[in-house]
């Protein structure tokens, strides 16, 4: 039952005593009740007494109730005070949500579909969804947090111990949303290092975005940038200019790769030709990432 980050005893603390003061009150509220049934029954009791206001009993039943909701809120400010305060030293990871899975971006710009964290080190969570709401949750750590599109959110977390623990999407988020489903690991750092070594080759396509400038005017999401969206781009048919000629294309594997290297040759209707050409700027394993990551965006 205890939960595997620092906090989550604190959240704990808070339900215990709610359900603890709760089921307290249902048994003792109970048991008077049965108690006046039986004591005040008609046939003991045939004229109902009338009973005029008494100070002692109301000012207790209101003082008592306050002091149990504030002893409530109390234990509740403890745990969210310490859950929205994230220490300096954290490592940051960003949280890529979709329909229907999970990315992490780690501090190289390498990515994984499950978290892996070094166990006892503070991880500072930025949550991004590229479509919907979705809801990262990982109850063994206490901790649910939003992801949505067109703001960043944040949480975060320190794991107590090494181990494999649950995540999933606490938000309806459509057909697969049962499914979309992930694992935080937590490693001694020392394997931690090793992995992330490991994990370098694994570029994230948001990073590359980032580092090599296309979301200055390439939204993800279907906003009109300075170029074309890259939301719905793949397979559809775009009306371009080439040598002064307009026709149309099919956006296909060779389309997008042809345009991030020369983006003068075709140019969509509609749009500048401002775009550099960025043949000596990107690999070809890099284009990859990016024509795979610009599929999904459906
Ligand atoms: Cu994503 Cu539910």
């Amino acid at each position: 039952m205890n939960g595997a980050s620092t906090y989550s005893g604190l959240v704990d603390n808070a339900f215990w005593f709610i359900l603890g003061s709760s089921l307290i009150m249902l048994v003792g509220i109970t048991l008077t009740l049965i108690y006046f049934l039986v004591k005040y029954r008609r046939s003991k009791n045939p004229n109902p007494a009338q009973i005029e206001d008494n100070r002692k009993l109301e000012l207790l039943w209101t003082v008592l109730p306050t002091i149990l909701v504030m002893v409530m809120f109390y234990y509740g400010w403890a745990g969210f005070k310490v859950m929205r305060d994230t220490p300096d030293d954290a490592m940051e990871i960003i949280v890529n949500a979709r329909m229907w899975s999970w990315s992490f971006q780690y501090p190289d710009g390498s990515q994984s579909a499950e978290l892996y964290v070094p166990t006892g080190q503070p991880i500072s969570l930025k949550l991004r969804s590229a479509d919907v709401i979705h809801s990262f949750f990982v109850p063994e750590f206490r901790l649910k947090e939003d992801c949505m599109p067109g703001r960043e959110n944040h949480a975060w977390f320190e794991t107590t111990r090494d181990g494999t623990f649950d995540i999933f999407c606490a938000e309806y988020c459509g057909d697969l949303h049962s499914q979309m489903l992930s694992k935080v690991v937590s490693l001694p750092p020392a394997e931690f290092d090793r992995w992330l070594v490991d994990n370098a080759s694994n570029i994230s396509p948001e990073f590359l975005l980032q580092v090599k400038g296309c979301n200055a005017c390439h939204s993800v999401d279907g906003r009109k940038g300075i170029g074309p969206t890259y939301k719905g781009l793949f397979g559809k048919t775009e009306t371009v200019v080439t040598d002064g000629e307009v026709r149309q294309v099919v956006v296909d594997e060779a389309y997008i790769r042809h345009s991030i290297l020369e983006p003068q040759a075709d140019i969509v209707q509609g749009f500048d030709p401002v775009m550099p050409p960025m043949k000596d700027q990107i690999s070809p394993e890099e284009i990859d990432i990016l024509i795979e990551y610009i599929k999904l965006l459906k």
